[in-house]
Parts: structure tokens; sequence; C-alpha cells
């Protein structure tokens, strides 16, 4: 809770190459909370960085972020949308949640495990503190919920025992958080390996749809997904690719599950697959546009970037304050 008022955080990581999954995961939801909630949707660089970035790619890609944020319909006026590196309350609570979080915990988290293994040069602490650097994300804002794709609720998990941890020595410094998934699309699967969640970083470059593929590329990669012989399209767990497939024509179209399944009873793989390539292509086409419209007013972007900012560190600072003081750290003098 932030001044009586609900509060919510969310962020990606600074890239401008979302996936169909990180669109239909997350960031589709976050629309629906500006009323209720007093929201925080940040960029999250620093988090970036714990696998090597080009620094001038990097800046590019988290503007490019930002903008995408309010292309996909967030309402800077009335969600805060800002880079994590301006704000320098997360850097710092961080350091005092690293204290409070055991080598154990973070032992048990699977992004690091996953990542680990496919950065053998480059383990650095950075990416095994990760999941206490997005703890100071959320509580900084004393966040109620947190909306995100499955893969991410194992570390709002452990944000949620370091809060507790610190309420029990501290009294109620922090609000605990729930994560919220969406009843559809929390695990958008692989194109390619429908077992397999989509992914940015997949080798296999029909396996992912980007929210920035022109049509014919979405169109293709849909063509190309992995189903199985039989040729009825059933939501069922045997048929995983198809499953898939119907999930994201759902989300795309508004309809229910049973719906596509009737309006598809007589049809093929081959246009069942064009269909949905189709609903992607026009659920992504505004979202292009407005992108494309936006990448071009830079005074207005700069205007949310450094107000927005500003808003965050307001609310971030308090906080901050609260718990140095309660750890024992000297007042300031002022
Ligand atoms: P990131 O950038 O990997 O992903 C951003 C969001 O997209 C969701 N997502 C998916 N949802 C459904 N299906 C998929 N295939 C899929 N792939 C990704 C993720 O669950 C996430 O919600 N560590 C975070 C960023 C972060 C954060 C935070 C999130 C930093 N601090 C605080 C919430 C709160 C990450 O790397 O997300």
């Amino acid at each position: 809770m932030l001044d009586g008022k609900k509060s919510l955080f969310s962020g990606m990581q600074a890239t401008n190459t979302l996936t169909l999954g990180n669109y239909m995961g997350a960031l589709r939801n976050w629309v629906d909370f500006e009323d209720e909630y007093e929201t925080f949707y940040c960029v999250v660089d620093m988090h970036s960085i714990t696998v090597r970035q080009d620094p001038a790619e990097l800046r590019r890609r988290a503007r490019a972020l930002l903008t995408l944020y309010i292309a996909a319909g967030l309402n800077p006026e009335k969600n805060c949308i800002y880079y994590q590196s301006h704000v320098s309350a997360h850097a710092e609570l961080s350091w005092i949640l690293n204290c409070f979080t055991y080598m154990g915990e973070l032992n048990r988290m699977t992004q690091f495990k996953d990542k680990s293994a496919k950065h053998t040069d480059n383990i650095n602490s950075g990416l095994y503190t990760y999941p206490v650097l997005m703890a100071a994300d959320i509580l900084l804002f004393q966040s109620d919920i947190v909306p995100v794709g499955v893969d991410q609720k194992q570390h709002i998990e452990i944000t949620r025992d370091i809060a507790e941890r610190f309420n029990t020595i501290y009294g109620d410094v922090f609000t605990i958080p729930e994560p919220y998934l969406g009843k559809q699309g929390a695990k958008i699967m692989s194109l390619q390996e429908p077992e397999k969640k989509m992914s940015k970083s997949d080798e296999n470059a029909n396996a992912t749809i980007f929210l920035m593929d022109d049509p014919d590329t979405i169109i293709r990669k849909f063509k190309r997904a992995v189903t199985d012989s039989d040729n009825t399209i059933r939501s069922t767990e045997e048929k995983p690719g198809i499953k898939s497939l119907i999930e994201i024509y759902c989300i795309a179209t508004g309809k229910t599950i049973a719906e596509t399944e009737k309006e598809f009873s007589s049809a093929g793989y081959g246009d069942f697959k064009l269909a949905v390539g189709e609903s992607v292509v026009s659920m992504l086409k505004p979202i292009q546009d407005e992108f494309h419209r936006l990448e071009k007013e830079k005074d207005y972007i700069d205007g949310i970037i450094k107000g927005n900012a500003e808003k965050a560190n307001y609310y971030a600072t308090k906080t901050l304050r609260k718990v140095q003081k309660k750890v024992g750290f000297p007042e300031r003098i002022r």
C-alpha cells in the first residue's frame, strides 16, 4: 500500500525484441490496473547487465522498451513508467536485502541455474543476487501485486520470504506482495518445441514471435509451428502444439476455447495455423504503428522519462529511508 492506495510493480529486461510471451503473459495485463492501483512499470536496465551488453545498444533498447510500454497501451499520465537506473534506491535497498538473504535460498533459483549454464564464461555475482535486486524493486514500492508470467513466480516467492524475514525482525516495514498471473497466457510456449516456454534467446528463429516481427514473418512462423499428426483442433494435454495455438488465438481474438474448437471443427491444421497467424498480426499492428509514431516524439518521451523518474524516486526513497532507520544507519543531518 502507498498512501492508502493499493500498489503494483512490474518490469521487463531492457530489450526491444519483446516476445509474444512477454506481451501475452505480462504487458497485456498491465493496462487493467491503472485506476485501482498506484502502478510502477520499470525498464530493468540494471538487471540487464548481469549478462554482457553493448552500451549503445543497451541504451537504445531501454528507450525502445519504454516506448513500447506506452505503445502497448500504458498511459504514462496514470502509470509510472521509468528506468531502474534512474532511481538509485533500487541498488541501495538491494544491498541491505542481500544481508537478509541466504545463499541456500539463492542456490535454489532455477533462473540462475539456467542462465549460468548458458553463460559459462561469465557467472558473475550479479547473476547470482539478481533475485535480491528484484525483491528490492518490488518492496521499494510496497507492492500488493506483481503481474508476471509463470517463470517469475519463484522470484516473487523469495521476495515474500525476504520481506517476511525483515518484518519479523523490524516490525511491519514491507507489504507482502502476491504474484498476479493472467487466466490465460501466463506461459506461452515455443512454436517449435511446445513443451518449452517461448523465449527471446531461443536459437531456433522459428520458435519465437517478436512483437516487432512484420506480418509475413509472423504468418511464416505460425505456418511452421510444430503440431502433431492427428488432424483435429482440440485443446488437450496430448496435443501441446495445438493447445498452445488455441490459447494464442483465444487471447488475440477474445474468443473462448469452445468457440475456437467449434469454429475450426472441420478445418485442417494449415487453415488453422494461418488463422492464428492472422489474428496475431491484427493484434500487433496497432501496437507496432503506435510504437513507430511515438519513436519520433522525442520531447514527449523525454518528458515522461524525467517526470516519472521523479515520482518513482519520491516513493522509493520514502521506503528506503524507513528501512535505513530500522537497520540502524545514522540519521541524515539536514
Ligand atoms: P523478463 O524480461 O524475462 O520477462 C518479462 C515478463 O514477461 C513474462 N514472460 C512470459 N510470460 C508468458 N509466457 C512466456 N513465454 C514468457 N516469457 C516471459 C515474464 O514472466 C515477465 O513477467 N526478472 C524479470 C524482470 C524483473 C521484474 C522485477 C519483474 C525485474 N524486476 C520485479 C517483476 C517484478 C525478467 O527477467 O522478466
